[in-house]
């Protein structure tokens, strides 16, 4: 009979689409297609057993990784000494997680016209490897950021070492994401500023957590299917100087950003919120359990529809993937998968002086009321009960887009697609500093199904911000 502790314990394993899943690479074969990889091998540790290498030498493992790209995906590579050098395996179940995202359908497509799945890598790095996979494995296009020279530096010149490629990846400067780019320019201006900091970790520490992640370097209509990133690990310079190095490489600015990956991942969720609508789904690497934790309870404090998570898993190493999304789910899963809670909540922000809590409360509850719910408004205490009567969970759809304000402050018509019976709930409007005001929405009836409860929240979110934002701060 198996011991308790390994019927509880089923390793999970590499992606099933992974093509190193049922055959890891063979050394052995691709040293004898690759004469500068030959040199790294070293014979088997075990009689029978295959040639493996030095795992703690840099220039194996880059080796490695190079002659992976090159034969078993058609693609020229290489990065400086020192720089992360990704082992491809690892790297690809993330695209492939991706790719399941994407087929599970819970989150409809944004721009039904685009043919080509669009990604943007958070932190692209020298290397470019999700770029670089991507592209070369779905034909996804992608558009690869970072803030060091030498990391854009090179990670053009990987996009131009592979001109089948090119035309699916543009790698950007998030300081100065309007510059061209082009690898002739040497220094563009944000570069040139990072270029000295390289040298200095502890000016790294200080300036990195000032930079931009998502807003400021995603351009103005820009949609993406996906935002994806590794980011940088550790919490400080020390700690990273604490670690071994490891045969992977990596320098500070690849691995240090102050409060580490749960303080970079923030940062993500932080820009999500203000570009709700630009991403079909925002995803992240997390390397440690802990902080998973942490920010999936995060996401569903800032009232995001839909939280997915996995592990990915190579040899050793577990790390898991975080993903979310602001947009409506397809109304198959709602039920079904939006997780539980009891509460939801967004901001306006950008309200014009003259707009306080007061005159967002009646809104609100004229939102309501067109629709023919009952409202009992509490004005001392700025929130108003609401309960969805027993007609308004089949209106009817307008043919226009009826899920705006179109005359203050009624509302005209509201969709509701979803059956609301009898729901009561609890909105209240609280005055944060001027011009904004955040709006929370509590059900008061614990067995009521959060999926419906998230689609009519939506709702209300976009008739406020179409009656109140003027249209570039509506994100
Ligand atoms: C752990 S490395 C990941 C590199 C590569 N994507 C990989 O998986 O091997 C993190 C990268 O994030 C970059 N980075 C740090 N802050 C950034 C920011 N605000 N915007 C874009 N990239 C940033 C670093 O320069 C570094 O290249």
């Amino acid at each position: 009979m198996l011991s308790k502790k390994r019927r509880r314990v089923d390793p999970p394993s590499i992606h099933p689409r992974n093509r190193y899943s049922e055959n890891p690479p063979d050394f052995a074969l691709l040293g004898s297609l690759c004469p500068s990889f030959q040199s790294f091998l070293l014979p088997p540790r075990r009689p029978g057993g295959r040639p493996t290498i030095d795992w703690s030498d840099f220039n194996a493992t880059r080796e490695l990784t190079r002659v992976l790209l090159l034969h078993d995906h058609g693609v020229h590579w290489w990065i400086p000494d020192g720089q992360l050098c990704p082992t491809v395996p690892n790297r690809s179940n993330y695209i492939h997680w991706l790719q399941d995202l994407l087929s599970s359908d819970v989150i409809p497509p944004i721009q039904i016209s685009e043919e080509k799945v669009r990604v943007f890598d958070i932190g692209t790095g020298a290397n470019c490897i999700y770029p670089l996979l991507g592209a070369s494995l779905l034909g996804w296009s992608f558009v690869g950021s970072d803030v060091t020279k030498i990391a854009l530096e090179w990670a053009r010149k990987n996009v131009q070492s592979n001109p089948h490629l090119s035309e699916l990846i543009e790698i950007r400067n998030a300081c100065d994401p309007s510059s061209s780019g082009k690898i002739e320019n040497d220094v563009v201006r944000g570069e040139e500023a990072l270029e000295g900091s390289t040298h200095n970790p502890n000016m790294w520490s200080g300036c990195c957590s000032e930079l931009p992640v998502l807003v400021g370097v995603i351009k103005d209509g820009e949609k993406f299917d996906f935002c994806m990133c590794n980011p940088p690990f550790f919490e400080s310079v020390e700690e990273a100087g604490l670690n071994p190095k490891t045969s992977c490489g990596g320098t500070f600015e690849e691995m240090v950003f102050p409060g580490g990956e749960q303080a970079f991942i923030t940062r993500i969720i932080d820009d999500s919120l203000r570009l709700k609508h630009s991403f079909r789904w925002f995803t992240s690497m997390v390397g440690r359990k802990a902080n998973l934790k942490f920010l999936v309870s995060k996401l569903h404090e800032v009232g995001v529809s839909v939280v997915k998570t996995t592990e990915f898993v190579q040899g050793h190493t577990t790390r898991w993937g975080l993903a979310w999304s602001f947009l409506t789910p397809a109304k198959k899963f709602i039920a079904l998968q939006t997780p539980k809670r009891s509460h939801n909540s967004f901001m306006l922000e950008g309200l014009q002086r003259q707009v306080g809590a007061f005159q967002v409360l009646k809104s609100v509850e004229s939102f309501f009321l067109a629709a023919g719910a009952s409202c009992k408004s509490d004005l001392s205490s700025f929130c108003v009960n609401v309960t969805l009567l027993e007609h308004i969970g089949e209106l009817q759809k307008n043919d226009s887009d009826t899920s705006e304000i179109t005359s203050s402050p009624a509302i005209e018509s509201n969709n509701f697609q979803h059956s609301l019976k009898g729901l009561p709930f609890r909105i209240s409007v609280f005055h944060q500093v001027p011009g904004t005001v955040l709006v929370r929405a509590s059900s008061l009836d614990k067995e009521s199904s959060s999926g419906s409860f998230f689609v009519f929240f939506q709702q209300l979110e976009d008739a406020l911000k179409a009656q109140f934002l003027k249209p570039n701060t509506k994100n």
